[in-house]
């Protein structure tokens, strides 16, 4: 394939860490609203994901992953789903077990990463001590002669944020994304909700072009696209590779991380959906026999 003749499309960069140490935090200052202070008790339930216009009029959709130990299966799908991980490490608290887990799923999924070493505005940061436990687990970054770049950062305070954009800009131009846009789309489902006026799902898409009309199926469910719409709540003709997009529709709610697949028509959704609901009772049954 000739990659370099497909359109470009907006990088899918994914925030990793563990808990606390300020993911949302500094993609709310990305994105300038203020979600970190909405969550209950400060903890993200769910990936988050939207495209933010950079300052230098560059679109790049971010997700957002909990840093609690219980969202290990969002933690692997953002590493799989992404084009490049930032690894946000809170200079007061260093290394820590998350920290771990989103290094290797970015390394075993084969994702560049940059690390922001967060909270430096605190008394207690230890700048010098992250970089060497990161070095210490294999992180090859610059300071060592590697070429990982770590960013210093705050959330708060807003500090080292300008170099934090600068290095994400970069290196999504450095990787030159690109993806088919015509044809059947493919994506994946990173959160999904029960609304008031029905079942949404935000889906990623990764190649493809999604419209209203369209059928697609996700795991054990299917939908014929009632409505797309974006961030802001606006309805959308069609939805691009790197966009998410949120999809109304579903016969049921699908759940985040299925892979979401178009089908030709509304027989074929409902055939894929039939068998795959087959192929699970079997399942079931040759467990119960074993
Ligand atoms: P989970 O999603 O629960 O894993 O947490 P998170 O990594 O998204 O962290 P979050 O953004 O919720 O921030 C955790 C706490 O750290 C909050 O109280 C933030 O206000 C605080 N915090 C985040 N960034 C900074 C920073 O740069 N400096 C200081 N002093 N506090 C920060
Ligand atoms: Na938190
Ligand atoms: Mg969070």
């Amino acid at each position: 394939d000739d990659v370099s003749s497909l359109p470009s499309r907006p990088p899918v960069v994914t925030i990793m860490g563990h808990v606390d140490h300020g993911k949302t935090t500094l993609l709310d200052w990305l994105r300038k609203s203020s979600v970190a202070s909405q969550e209950y008790g400060g903890i993200t339930q769910h990936i988050g994901a939207f495209v933010v216009q950079m300052s230098m009029g560059k679109r790049i959709t971010f997700l957002d992953t909990p840093g609690h130990a219980a969202f290990l299966s969002m933690r692997q799908r953002g590493a799989n789903i992404t084009d490049i991980v930032v690894l946000v490490v809170a200079a007061d608290d260093s290394v820590m077990p998350q920290t771990l887990e989103a290094l290797k799923h970015a390394t075993s999924a084969k994702v560049p990463i940059i690390v922001a070493i967060n909270k430096v505005d605190k008394e207690d940061a230890r700048i010098d001590q992250v970089k060497a436990d990161l070095a210490r687990h294999g992180v090859e970054i610059e300071d060592y002669g590697g070429d990982v770049q770590v960013v210093c950062v705050s959330g708060k305070t807003g500090q080292g944020m300008p170099d934090l954009e600068e290095s994400i800009i970069t290196l999504s131009e450095v990787l030159d994304v690109r993806a088919e846009a015509d044809g059947m789309a493919e994506g994946w489902i990173v959160e999904s909700s029960v609304k008031q006026n029905g079942k949404a799902a935000t889906v990623l898409v990764k190649r493809g072009t999604l419209r209203p009309g369209d059928f697609i199926v996700a795991g054990k469910t299917w939908a014929r696209v009632r409505a797309l719409r974006n961030e802001a709540g606006t309805e959308l003709l069609e939805a691009a590779p790197g966009s998410p997009v949120e999809v109304w529709g579903w016969r049921e709610l699908p759940d985040a991380g299925e892979q979401v697949l178009q089908a030709p028509d509304e027989g074929k959704a409902k055939t894929a959906v039939q068998y795959r609901l087959e192929m699970a009772e079997r399942e079931r049954n040759s467990v119960q026999l074993a």
